[in-house]
């Protein structure tokens, strides 16, 4: 079975956008792939969290992603920072990575020029630890984004020298797995592009809003002044929120509002109340999970437990190896 890792940044609730694409999929794939989901707490220490923050990041995250349906049996989730053996790939692979790559990486040079007062070495090297993580489990399969595409031709870059340095193939070559048509686009709220927590408060909806919140963001939502002919193409600050009703309401009342709309008798009004009711019902379950093992320190114990044995055994067998393969010996 191929083995499948992917990272999960420690900042950031989850929203629609990412429940119903990338998280989705994960759930899918554990099923099918030998996977390891962690978050990345380590890559987070590059913006020198205050350790309450730090933790507090990291079991949002956790109880997030439990929340919507990765099963620890299933699945490894794990939180770097508790595999050192991560750390220690990290070193060995940091003594083949050249400076002029590094400040070459197009994620370097864009978070030196928003922070130019902290380009610390970890920046730098960020990408040498990614590729720690993933080469460690010997992945083959990295379910990213296309931001991420050049991060993974640089893991493959460190994976490849050290095989070509101690001539032997010991790391294969993890690529990007893209789920091509069956990621869900979902529209933020701000009548522009796709829901993200960037572009702004207000544009995307979090698994743990309350429905007040849900409600107000939805009414906020951003639309026009109504259809002026029948049947017209839809502005997209209007499909957008089609799209979403799509994804989170029933078919005949997804019918019901695109008749209304045809037959210039919409009201605004009514279908945004619509859209908000039937979003805090989509996503009514997860927020009680949410709640619930937010709640329930002895699961989230277990959990992390669970995670941090099964990656450890497979961390440390390939460090084992690599000390070998290195020339590190015993006495
Ligand atoms: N860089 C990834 C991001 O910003 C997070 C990440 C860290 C990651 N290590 C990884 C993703 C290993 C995949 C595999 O989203």
């Amino acid at each position: 079975m191929e083995t499948v890792v992917s990272g999960i940044r420690s900042t950031g609730n989850l929203h629609l956008g990412n429940y119903y694409g990338a998280i989705q999929n994960f759930v899918k794939m554990q099923h099918e792939y030998n996977c390891y989901f962690f978050i990345a707490d380590l890559h987070s220490l590059t913006t020198h969290p205050t350790p309450a923050d730090l933790h507090g990041n990291v079991k949002q995250v956790l109880v997030e992603y439990l929340a919507a349906g990765i099963d620890p049996e299933k699945a490894t989730i794990y939180i770097q920072s508790d595999v050192p053996e991560v750390a220690e790939l990290y070193l060995y692979l940091n003594m083949n990575a050249y400076l002029g790559e590094l400040e070459r990486a197009t994620s370097f040079k864009d978070k030196v020029r928003a922070n130019p007062d902290n380009v610390n070495a970890g920046l730098l090297t960020y990408p040498v630890l990614m590729a720690a993580d993933i080469i460690i489990h010997k992945a083959t399969k990295v379910p990213v984004g296309k931001d991420q595409e050049q991060h993974l031709e640089m893991a493959r870059t460190f994976g490849n020298r050290f095989n070509r340095l101690y001539k032997n193939d010991y790391f294969p070559e993890p690529y990007a797995f893209t789920f091509g048509e069956n990621l869900v686009k979902i529209p933020g709220l701000d009548g522009k592009g796709k829901m993200g927590k960037s572009e702004g408060a207000g544009n995307a909806v979090y698994l743990s809003d309350t429905p007040e919140a849900i409600r107000k963001k939805v009414m906020r939502a951003v639309t026009d002044g109504g259809p002026t002919t029948e049947n017209q193409t839809k502005p997209q600050e209007i499909q957008n929120l089609f799209d979403l009703m799509n994804v989170v309401s029933t078919p005949d009342t997804y019918a019901h509002f695109e008749n209304l709309y045809n037959t210039m008798a919409i009201r605004y009004g009514d279908f945004k109340k619509q859209l908000a009711e039937d979003m805090i019902i989509a996503t009514a379950p997860i927020r009680d999970r949410i709640n619930d093992i937010a709640n329930d320190a002895d699961y989230l114990r277990k959990v992390a437990q669970l995670g941090a044995d099964k990656a450890r055994e497979s961390a440390r067998k390939t460090i084992k190896e690599v000390r070998e393969i290195i020339g590190f010996k015993s006495f």
